[in-house]
């Protein structure tokens, strides 16, 4: 099982930016336990960061690439800013047609009306918002449930 964790805009400074809002956590220390979550429970992720709205295009395009490992069965989505501006980040993902989980350290929805909005939710398997840096195990866990591939526990 193959998954593609992608971060967009300014999450590079996670740790320094706004701790009050986003949490004293850095992206290396987020992305360090994300990987090895996912190797408990059997996956191998590979981790992405752009500030830059091609690159992260071409990131979900390389998922098509003939090459080994390239193919992912599930990507993991903080597009940051993107998530509310992007529609070309949205037609990547439908053509691409890979299951994702679109997720953010905050919850949007108790900011800025212009967060409310997201141009990868209506897409996506779910979205969780609100949990700081618990938000991508959560969505981790989430994305492995909708996969079949996270034990049932219960
Ligand atoms: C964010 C929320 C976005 O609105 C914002 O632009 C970000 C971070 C989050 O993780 O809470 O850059 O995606």
């Amino acid at each position: 099982m193959h998954l593609l964790l992608l971060n967009g805009p300014n999450l590079n400074l996670l740790g320094q930016r706004e701790p009050g809002l986003y949490g004293a956590t850095s992206l290396a220390a987020i992305e360090a336990d994300l990987v090895a979550r996912a190797a408990a429970l059997g996956a191998e992720l590979t981790c992405f960061q752009s500030n830059h709205e091609g690159a992260l295009l071409d990131r979900i395009h390389a998922t098509q690439a003939a090459l080994p490992g390239a193919r992912v069965e599930g990507i993991l989505i903080n597009a940051g800013a993107y998530t509310h501006t992007s529609v070309a980040l949205r037609d990547a993902l439908l053509a691409v047609a890979i299951p994702f989980v679109e997720l953010h350290l905050s919850n949007v929805h108790a900011r800025e009306p212009f967060r409310h909005h997201s141009f990868l939710a209506d897409k996506a398997v779910g979205v969780v918002s609100g949990f700081g840096p618990a938000s991508y195990r959560l969505a981790l866990e989430g994305l492995l449930a909708h996969l079949g591939a996270l034990a049932d526990g219960s």
